[in-house]
């Protein structure tokens, strides 16, 4: 079973990776699997400089999924390049480093910290699914102009730049194709969902920072349709889907929709072991269903036919 999975120039030897923050900074996971089994471990989302984060609590369980406000506490880009890197490495884990910023000025800083990146990065995920402190109104990637300001201002890295989306907009194809021609060389799609989840017994919201972000199974179909989208818009441009995924089969969806790899989340929390299950549950359906190598399931579900146009018309009728 030949399970390579390419994105770009990065060549991984299967398309199964952790999702940031869902699996700490460094060795976490490793107590319970083999870090190098997987085509590569995403850490969490790091700034320039140190972060505390929101006030608890943090974590809430909504339904089948989970809501989150973590507010991507965490050391600063160097603290993590000097004290965790080097650990994460000795798993033999392939590596790579998602950061985020409250300015354009901020990514910048972080792409010049990472024009000569230190050994063992394979990528650098930008996510623009954080706040934009100078249009207090939105996030960077609720807007194709500041997604597009963030990706140059990342160039000064000389990693191939992986742009995480979000998909609390309308025009998510637009923003992507923003992300592209500034520079992008993969799209991750999708973060969270925006959420809330309020207790009526203290009429309050339950998590610490008030709103929160959906993950979990419930946002598995908003992430194959943003993946179908953007795929059908762009299908040059290498995707790696992430949303929902439990087991396998809802990875091997994500693949037939257009993702080249696709990252495990939440499951994480519910069990430590799911990104390698999810793994052997591809691995075992490829074997029953004939599939010799796993890249053959990108795009599968797209068709030629005329009626693929009507596609979007269509499903936008209630
Ligand atoms: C507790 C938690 C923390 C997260 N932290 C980050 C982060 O630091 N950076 C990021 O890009 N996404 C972060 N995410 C979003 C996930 O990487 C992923 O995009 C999202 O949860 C959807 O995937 P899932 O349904 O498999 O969890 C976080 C998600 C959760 C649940």
């Amino acid at each position: 079973m030949d399970l390579t999975s390419r994105i770009g120039n990065v060549v991984l030897p299967n398309p199964i990776l952790t999702a940031a923050g869902t699996s700490g900074y460094s060795t976490e996971l490793s107590e319970y699997i083999d870090l190098s089994r997987l085509g590569a471990v995403v850490v969490k989302s790091l700034r320039i400089e140190d972060w505390p984060g929101n006030p608890a609590p943090r974590l809430a369980p909504v339904g089948q999924g989970l809501l989150n406000s973590v507010g991507l506490e965490g050391p600063s880009l160097k603290t993590w390049i000097d004290q965790h890197l080097p650990r994460l490495r000795e798993t033999g884990a392939r590596v790579v480093l998602s950061v985020w910023g409250r300015t354009v000025a901020e990514f910048a800083q972080a792409g010049q910290l990472l024009a000569e990146p230190p050994d063992g990065l394979l990528a650098l995920e930008v996510n623009v699914s954080c706040p934009n402190v100078e249009d207090r109104s939105s996030m960077f990637a609720h807007s194709a102009k500041a997604t597009a300001e963030v990706v140059s201002a990342m160039r000064a890295c000389s990693l191939p730049l992986w742009v995480k989306l979000s998909p609390n907009v309308p025009n998510l194809v637009d923003i992507a194709l923003a992300a592209v021609e500034a520079g992008a060389d993969a799209l991750v799609l999708i973060n969270t969902v925006l959420g809330m989840k309020i207790d009526i017994e203290n009429r309050r919201p339950v998590l610490g920072g008030k709103g929160g972000g959906l993950s979990g199974p419930p946002i598995h179909p908003v992430a194959v349709r943003s993946v179908y989208d953007c795929y059908r818009a762009l299908s040059e441009v290498p995707i790696i889907g992430v949303g929902g995924v439990m087991h396998g089969r809802d990875a091997i969806e994500l693949m037939m929709a257009g993702a080249a790899a696709v990252q495990v989340g939440t499951a994480n929390f519910l069990d430590p072991r799911a990104t390698v299950k999810v793994l052997d549950e591809i691995e075992e359906w490829c074997a029953t269903h004939g599939v010799d190598r796993v890249a053959e399931l990108i795009g599968a579900a797209h068709s030629s036919d005329d009626q693929d146009d009507l596609h979007d018309v269509a499903a936008d009728v209630p």
